[in-house]
């Protein structure tokens, strides 16, 4: 079976690369080369038109992982053009080649659809309210799957962390090397997911069969790892648990930063449909977050500046 991953060399879609390798034939769309050596790169646009559909008809592969994405939640405020360029025009361009192609879509979207006002989890019938425009950039592109998407399943994830990119605990990790004092959110509340554990699910989920893509079609869904934690309180544990002995996390509000774009308070994710239909369960994101910093401490970049 051939797969197509389109942001392979991104956080998310590395860790795919790097999961399903070994099973699957590989290829990588996106703008950056993908680190893993196990998957052939197209580089290109998403947003160009008749780029990806040309591609895709050429190479027809049975799933496209479509990770790619602006991500930068304050960039995509300041630059609204940009984000629904790369998050709403690209998705559109790929989901109308997939459905002219046969192609299964899973695509990749986000917590910050959600206002964050609603007390307890988000189930996946909540109806989205997004407070920015990265939010509001995957609603569009949510709602257009919906109302155009033949094959497709819609997975929201959450405050993703992994060995590549920019991500919070990377640079609470970074910082710790030189800091001590840590001021950090603590009302906005979530579930911090691993992007290996994310590709691992995947890989399982794959592995099931073709019948699995039927039972996922149409579908939404949420998937992140067990548990939820404040920024704060995330914090915290990475540094414990990187031997930060001395660090000190000072705990602030969302109200005493100043930020171009508003997050959700509220950002937890229900997570029973996934494991009820697909028989997905992702570990506690406690456990994942020590096994991310001992792979992270190995990783050419930690120890290049050590
Ligand atoms: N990160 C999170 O905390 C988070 C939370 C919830 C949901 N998600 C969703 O999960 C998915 C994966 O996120 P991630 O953090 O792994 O993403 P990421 O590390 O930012 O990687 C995204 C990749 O997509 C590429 N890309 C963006 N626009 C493109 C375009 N128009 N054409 C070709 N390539 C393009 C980027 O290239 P450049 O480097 O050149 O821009 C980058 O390599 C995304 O759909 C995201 O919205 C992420």
């Amino acid at each position: 079976m051939k797969i197509l991953i389109t942001g392979a060399g991104g956080m998310l879609g590395s860790d795919l690369a790097r999961e399903l390798s070994s099973r699957y034939t590989l290829l990588g769309v996106g703008r950056r080369e993908a680190p893993h050596a196990g998957i052939s790169m197209r580089l290109g646009d998403l947003s160009a038109p008749r780029w990806f559909e040309e591609l895709l008809a050429e190479e027809r592969p049975s799933v496209v992982f479509h990770t790619a994405a602006m991500t930068y939640v304050d960039g995509c405020e300041t630059n609204p053009g940009e984000a629904l360029r790369n998050n709403f025009e690209a998705t559109r361009l790929v989901a109308d080649a997939c459905k002219k192609v046969g192609v299964f879509l899973i695509f990749f979207s986000t917590d910050y659809i959600f206002d964050g006002t609603k007390q307890g989890e988000y189930l996946e019938t909540d109806k989205p309210h997004p407070l920015n425009i990265y939010g509001e950039s995957k609603r569009l592109a949510e709602d257009y799957l919906r109302e155009a998407g033949d094959l497709y399943a819609i997975f929201r994830v959450s405050w993703l962390y992994g060995l590549r990119g920019p991500s919070f605990a990377r640079t609470i990790l970074r910082r710790s090397r030189t800091e001590r004092n840590f001021e950090v959110v603590c009302d906005q509340v979530g579930r911090p997911t691993y992007t290996r554990d994310l590709a691992e699910a995947f890989r399982i989920l794959l592995g099931q069969g073709p019948r699995i893509l039927e039972r996922m079609n149409r579908e939404v869904f949420h998937l992140a790892n067990h548990g939820t934690v404040s920024w704060a309180g995330f914090a915290e544990v990475i540094l414990k648990a990187s031997g930060s002995a001395e660090a000190a996390v000072r705990f602030i509000t969302t109200g005493q930063i100043t930020r171009p774009a508003r997050r959700p308070l509220n950002s937890v994710l229900s997570l029973e449909k996934a494991e009820r239909l697909l028989g997905l369960r992702l570990r506690p994101w406690q456990e994942s977050v020590v096994d991310f910093i001992a792979e992270y401490k190995a990783s050419p970049e930690w120890q290049e500046v050590a």
